[in-house]
């Protein structure tokens, strides 16, 4: 499945070419996506030509390469400061609340995905940007087509952040129609990533189960055995959002595309680890609140539409990113043994849904 194993900034490069970059903006960049979507531009565009924002703070290496600014997606006026005062021609919109922190809080996630999305919306259309913003396999819901999910299907999700994903993708398609606003976005099956750690979602565990592989060789997995989702590897994903960012209007023959690379269940993805890492590496299934929200997502998707308009083609399958995972996350592991160094989960405490929690 893997032909190259490409450094993601040379890739980027070799893509993309501009007579004049634009200035981006991106939201929420210190999330699970953000930092490496930030180093990508920065190498395409030029670091001064890429504003990294959140309302978190920054380390000290994220402030080093480039601007950083506070922005909160929800205060349109703050945000509008900073597309005039840096010339922003594009926004990759990264802000989001993630489907089981949604479901913990369904407020906040109401909030920032459809107030905040709103406010970026009307940036775009108040002063001519380019908006990315990602949807999700998410959006679909409990009565999708669960194989091949196609682009067009019904769509009736039942959780927070599937009913704001939705409803993103159609205001873009509204806004797109209605004022002439270049809205793009693509709808990412779960991500795994070594460098950045997830930000509350369903597939959170294919990532949390490296970090335990390395650290005490057992993992308590969310989901059941048997639970396949669509995935992909961060740089797949970077890679596939420059290409649709930068692809040309002419190309597009939709506003949002589905974006599929490979599928696995906890318990393939188990035998995999257990292939390239240890033969003894045990799990256990405690299924909580987020099997639901899995029972409700495709297993595949089908992504036809972004190959051919703008260049879809992920290099990296299950196999690749497990050798990927254990050959990144081994040294910081080795290194912590040997200090004894705190290596507690990556996962945020998502344990319990909305319900249980008390607000
Ligand atoms: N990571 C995945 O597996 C995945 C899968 C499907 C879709 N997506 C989408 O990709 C995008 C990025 O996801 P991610 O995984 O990096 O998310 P994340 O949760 O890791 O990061 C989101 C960032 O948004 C910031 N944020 C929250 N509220 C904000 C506010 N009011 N103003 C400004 N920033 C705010 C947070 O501080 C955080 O840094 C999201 O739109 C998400 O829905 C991600």
């Amino acid at each position: 499945m893997l032909r190259t194993m490409p450094n993601l900034n040379l890739a980027a490069r070799r893509l993309y070419s501009t007579a004049r970059p634009p200035r981006v903006l991106v939201t929420g960049s210190l999330g699970q996506l953000g930092t490496t979507m930030v180093n990508t531009l920065r190498a395409k565009f030029g670091s001064e030509n890429v504003v990294a924002s959140d309302i978190k703070k920054p380390a000290l290496e994220q402030r080093s390469t480039g601007p950083f600014v506070y922005a909160d997606v929800l205060n349109y006026r703050a945000m509008e400061q900073v597309v005039v005062d840096y010339g922003i021609d594009w926004i990759v919109h990264f802000s989001a609340i993630l489907s089981a922190a949604g479901e913990r809080n369904p407020a906040l996630g109401l909030n920032v995905n459809i107030n905040g999305f709103q406010n970026v919306l009307d940036l775009a259309k108040n002063h001519g940007l380019r908006l990315l913003s990602p949807s999700t396999m998410g959006a679909f819901g409990p009565t999708t087509p669960k194989d091949e999910t196609p682009d067009l299907t019904i769509m009736r999700p039942n959780t927070i952040y599937g009913i704001s994903k939705v409803h993103m993708e159609l205001l873009g398609e509204y806004y797109t129609e209605k004022f002439g606003v270049d809205f793009r976005s693509l709808r990412y099956p779960g991500i795994i990533s070594a460098d950045s750690p997830p930000g509350g979602g369903t597939t959170d565990y294919a990532v949390d189960i490296f970090h335990s592989a390395l650290k005490e060789n057992r993992y308590s997995c969310f989901l059941k055995s048997d639970t396949r989702l669509p995935m992909a590897y961060i740089d797949d994903c970077i890679v596939g959002t420059m290409q649709l960012l930068e692809a040309p209007q002419e190309a597009l023959t939709q506003r949002v595309y589905n974006v599929h690379a490979c599928a696995f269940s906890p318990e393939e993805l188990t035998a995999e680890i257990r292939r390239h890492h240890s033969d003894d590496f045990a799990i256990e299934y405690r299924p909580d609140f987020r099997q639901a929200i899995a029972d409700t997502w495709p297993r595949t998707m089908a992504d036809e539409a972004a190959r051919r308009d703008w260049g879809w083609n992920p290099l990296y399958g299950t196999t690749d990113i497990v050798r990927i995972m254990l050959e990144k996350l081994r040294p910081v592991y080795a290194a912590n043994a040997s200090s004894n160094a705190a290596t507690s989960s990556l996962i945020p405490d998502i344990t319990t849904p909305a319900a249980v929690v008390a607000n």
